[in-house]
This record gives structure tokens, sequence and C-alpha cells, in this order.
């Protein structure tokens, strides 16, 4: 392990990162309602759903006990919407409250701060049902979302993010088709966009309104962009791929707009009819870019990209079972170098006043051997690499001031299900046996190795 005492100091956030939909099961208790994602299932759209996924809905008192005895400061975890509103919009359900204020508490007392994620891709039925965030009436529903829940927890979270990966939702849900909802309409994909981002604003807002100490972000996703050459079309189409997939977002959170170029192109391409967004109205633009506290950077990879493959959505290849070296089990290359780059640029284009890491990871496969261990040495090298770029980008000034792993648990990596293994913590999805990984025992010693 690389001596990174220096660059990393002992009040940086180390945590790790589940969502609901992928840990909690539980579907049909508590009141809960149906959310996209159950339905998706339902309707034999994934190989497995996440019914029971890893019980965590009845197993978290052992989950939090995994996390003090791992020493994490944060653990970013996300709300089910649809168990604190079963429809979205109506009436609270008290048990759903019930069931997080207890989690919430057993956190604190463990000495692990929650950062809670409102929304990671599960969307209540009931809305999608009325447009889903194809209409603006979602973001106003989210709003009142954000209200009910730093209202109810406020007392025991204060760390918030609105949204985990708006270009997962909105293009892999609306545009590829891939993920829940799983529509294929670029004019929906990005009207969709559109309502995420003006959520974000409206939720900072609401949010800010209960509670004004309450530290608030977004977790946007990128994929760092590579041309494959120095020749101008894979140049251009690596700028294009930029657009497509980053600047499309992050442009707007930092006050800068859509990107002109990508209006340009869309509309060159036939997904706008006219070079304008004609679904963004007054006012909009200064709502999605309401100041924030941090900006969470999910990074998994940089990508190499060439001229046909400027809008390749990049979902992996998850059919390999032994991926060559340098890739992942999902067919992600491992590119620890990107991350010091892209937070670096993040930096000098946005100057956000603090990032989070709010996710990095790998998913690899290994098992445990006839003595029960779990030897994952290739997620430690991931690991490792990654958290040396973070310290590196540090060193060069930037405020990278946490690192959240993906992911404390193996969990259901949505459509490519459960064989698909991202965690620190080995789980048996039969028994729902945790066993902790190599990786888990080596992230609690970088842990406390930082801490001096
Ligand atoms: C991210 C998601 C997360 C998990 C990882 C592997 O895109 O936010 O839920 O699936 O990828």
């Amino acid at each position: 392990m690389r001596d990174r005492k220096l660059s990393i100091p002992s009040d940086f956030t180390w945590g790790v990162a589940t969502s609901a939909y992928q840990i909690e099961g539980g579907r049909f208790e508590g009141g809960k309602g149906e959310s996209i994602w159950d339905r998706f299932a339902d309707e034999g759209r994934m190989p497995e759903s996440g019914d029971v996924a890893c019980d965590h809905y009845h197993r978290w008192p052992e989950d939090v006990a995994l996390m003090r005895e791992l020493g994490v400061d944060a653990y970013r975890m996300s709300l089910a919407w649809t168990r604190i509103l079963p429809d979205g919009v109506g009436p609270v359900n008290q048990a759903g409250v019930d069931f997080y204020r207890a989690l919430f508490e057993a956190l604190l007392d463990a000495g692990v701060t929650p950062w809670v994620t409102l929304y990671h891709w599960d969307l209540p039925q009931a809305l999608q049902d009325r447009g889903g965030w194809a209409s603006r009436e979602t973001a106003g529903a989210f709003s009142r979302y954000a209200e009910v829940a730093s209202d109810v927890f406020g007392d025991l979270v204060t760390n918030w993010i609105t949204h985990n990966e708006p270009w997962v939702a909105a293009v892999v849900g609306h545009i590829d088709g891939a993920f829940a909802p799983g529509i294929q309409d670029w004019g929906i994909g990005l009207r969709a966009a559109h309502h995420i981002l003006l959520s974000h604003g409206l939720a900072v807002e609401a949010i800010r309104a209960n509670q004004p100490d309450a530290k608030v972000g977004i977790a946007l996703d990128c994929r760092v962009s590579q041309a494959a050459s120095d020749a101008p079309e894979d140049v251009a189409a690596a700028r294009h791929f930029d657009g497509f997939r980053n600047r499309w977002f992050f442009d707007p959170v930092f006050g800068k707009g859509y990107p002109a170029d990508m209006i340009d192109a869309y509309h060159r391409r036939g997904r706008l009819e006219e070079p304008r967004l004609p679904f963004v109205v007054e006012g909009d633009l200064e709502t999605i870019a309401t100041p924030m506290d941090f900006l969470g950077l999910n990074y998994y990879a940089a990508l190499s990209i060439g001229a046909g493959n400027e809008e390749s959505g990049d979902t992996g290849v998850p059919e390999s079972s032994s991926p060559p070296p340098g890739y992942t089990d999902m067919g992600w290359p491992v590119t620890p170098q990107g991350l010091t780059e892209y937070v670096r640029h993040l930096d000098e284009t946005y100057g956000p006043a603090s990032i989070v890491i709010t996710e990095n990871g790998a998913a690899y496969s290994d098992a445990p051997d006839d003595e029960g261990r779990v030897g994952d040495a290739r997620r430690i090298d991931y690991l490792d690499a990654h958290v040396a770029a973070v310290a590196a980008a540090r060193d060069g000034g930037v405020p990278v001031d946490g690192y959240f792993a993906w992911s404390l648990l193996d969990n259901l990596e949505w459509t490519s299900g459960y064989g698909l293994r991202f965690g620190l913590v080995w789980v048996d999805h039969a028994t729902g046996e945790r066993i902790p990984k190599d990786s888990y025992f080596w992230y609690r010693d970088v842990i406390e190795a930082s801490r001096g």
C-alpha cells in the first residue's frame, strides 16, 4: 500500500455506499408502495428481482455492526420513496419513517454518519402512471418528498444527496430503455433529464428551508472520455460523448446551462425539432444551479471513444465471466488515472466547494474458499489505485473530501442480477449470510492508518 498519510487528512470522510432497491428487499412489508423497479421485475424485464435482495430490511442491525467494525465515518444509502410516500404524493407512511429512523439511530450509535440519497432510481409506480419524469409534475412531487424527508429525519440526518446518477435514470431508463421504466424515446429522455435536474434544485431549496445546517449535494456519474486517436473524427466523437454523458448534467448544475454544441448536435440528429429545448421554462436554469455544499462524483472508468461510439451506453459486458486483465467483471476498464484527471478538470471547470467520491468500486466474482475466506485481491488493487488517485488529486490542490466504496454488500446489480459482486462483504443470496472479504479488512486498515 502506498503511503498516503500526507495527502489524506484525518478529517477525510471514509464511507461505504448502497441503495434501497439493491439491498432492502421487504417489498411487501411496512406498507411500501410499488416502484418502477418492482414493476420492471414483475414484467420479467430483468433476470432477478429485488423482492428479497440482501434482506437488509430485516438484517440491518447486522449490517450496521459490519460498518462499525469496518470503522467507516459515513454510510451512503438511499431511501425508498415508496416506503415514505407509497403513492409518491399522498399521506406519509409511518411504518416506513419508523424503519429508517431506527436505522439512523443505530448508525449514529455506531459512530457512522448517514448520508442519505433521496432518489436512487426507484420512482413510485403511481407517479410513472401519471407520466413519470417526462411530466413536470414529478419534479414538484420530488420537492415535496424532499420536504417530508428532511422534516421527519432532520434531527438525525444532515447530509443529503438529491439524485443518484441522473444520466442513468434519464438515458438508460428513457432513451436506451434497458432500465426501468424501459422507455426508448429521445424526446422523452431529454425531457426526463430536465425534470430530474429541476427537481434536484427544488429539493436543495426544500431541504435548506427545513434544515438550515444541512449539507446538500447531488451524485453525478461520469465516464471520462478519451479520444481513441488524434484523428479529427475520433476527437470529435470523444467531445460529443463527453457532452452526451457528462456535460449535459454537470454544466446546468453549475450554472452554465445546457451545452450549446450538444443542443445543435441533437437537433442535427433529429432528436430535437428545433435547436432549442421546449421544456425549459424561465427560471428553471437558475433553480437547477442552486448552490450546493458538495459535488458527489460516482467514478468507475475512463473510456476510449472513437467515431461511431459517441453515444454508446456503457453498461459493460457482464456476460464475460472471466474478464481480460485490466477489466472488471462489468466489462469496465480499470483506469484510476482518469479519476485524478477528472476531478482536476471538475475543479478547474466548475470550482465546486467540495468534491466527494460518492461511489467507486469493482465487480469481481471471488467466492469463499474452503476455509470461508474471500480472497478478492483484484478488488483491493482496484480500490488501492483509486484511493491513491484521490490522494494524488488532493496533492494537486483539488478539494476531494470524502470517498465512498461501492458497495458494502454484494447486492442486486440491477438488470445484471446478483452474479455481479461489488461488495466488500460477500453475501449468500440463498441464506442471507454475510462474510467480510479480504478487501473489507484492507479498507479497515486504510481508514485506521489515515487517522494516524
Ligand atoms: C452505479 C449505480 C449503483 C451501482 C454501480 C455499480 O451506476 O449508482 O447503483 O449499480 O453503478
